[in-house]
């Protein structure tokens, strides 16, 4: 589970120091979902768990007026210093949003609410009627590379991984069936619901690194499912799946990039 204390706490930490890597693993998949929302030139967009910004960027590069939700400070802070849109620090699911807004966007940043139906239908509330929603989730761990390689690498060393959580535990795949957010759009209020999924590969280093293989094996070490159950371990454990880790991603070495195959919902609506 991850949730949004996570994300205010730790996880938001981490992630601020690897938001280039971060932007190369979801852009494949995050630039669909910009692309399914259709014309935003002139519109008011809201950007549901912004992050460090870069969609809202792009977004605004897109000529919309945009305004990035973020619980995150670390993460808002990025945002903000690059700037290119406004940004609100407020819990996307219950507090003041401003608005109304004439679409709302989201990559992978819909997954993490207590009450969902509750925050999708609080998020709605700010739209105007009609407005368009795409929403951008991960299918499950087993389709993304990112999370499957890595826990498959340490199987060895730290046994079989608890089995998946039930579906809407708050966490990256929370939304992966979509008989479970379905409904939950629906039920807030949302019309005209579709989704279709989306195959990409996707880097997890930038292509830019001296050592693809080593900054990989960080990334993973830091940041996904493998890094959550190594909280509390001892450094010789993270150590020695990090030297196999090192050896399973040379099979995914691309050039100057570790490359692996992401799958995500691309989920459009309108309010
Ligand atoms: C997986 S990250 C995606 C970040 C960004 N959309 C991107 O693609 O780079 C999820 C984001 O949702 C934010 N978040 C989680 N719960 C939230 C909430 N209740 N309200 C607003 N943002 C939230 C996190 O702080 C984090 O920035």
């Amino acid at each position: 589970m991850v949730d949004k204390l996570d994300w205010q706490g730790g996880v938001g930490k981490e992630w601020s120091k690897r938001m280039d890597g971060l932007n190369c693993l979801l852009g494949p998949v995050g630039d669909v979902g910009i692309v399914a929302l259709g014309d935003v030139a002139k519109k008011r967009v809201l950007d549901v768990g912004c992050g460090a910004g870069s969609t809202s960027r792009a977004l605004a590069g897109l000529g919309a007026e945009v305004t990035g939700v973020d619980v995150s400070t670390d993460l808002l802070a990025l945002a903000k210093h690059d700037g290119g849109a406004d940004y609100l620090l407020a819990d996307a699911a219950s507090e003041p949003l401003g608005g109304p807004y004439d679409a709302v966007y989201s990559r992978c940043g819909a997954m993490f609410f207590d009450d969902a139906i509750a925050g999708w239908t609080h998020i709605r509330n700010h739209t105007v009627p009609g407005g368009n929603l795409s929403i951008v989730c991960w299918c499950a761990g087993k389709e993304n590379g990112w999370a499957s390689i890595p826990l498959r690498a340490a199987r060895p060393i730290l046994g079989d991984p608890p089995p998946p959580p039930p579906a809407g535990t708050p966490g990256p795949f929370a939304w992966a069936d979509p008989d479970y957010f379905a409904p939950i759009l629906k039920q807030a209020g949302w019309k005209n619901l579709k989704w279709q999924a989306v195959d990409a590969d996707a880097q997890i280093t930038t292509g830019d690194d001296p050592d693809p293989i080593e900054r990989a094996v960080q990334f993973t070490l830091r940041i996904g499912p493998l890094a959550k159950s190594l909280e509390g371990m001892a450094p010789e454990i993270r150590t020695k799946i990090g030297a196999v880790l090192a050896t399973v991603y040379k099979d995914y070495l691309d050039g100057d990039a570790v490359r692996v195959p992401t799958k995500a919902w691309i989920i459009t609506a309108q309010a």
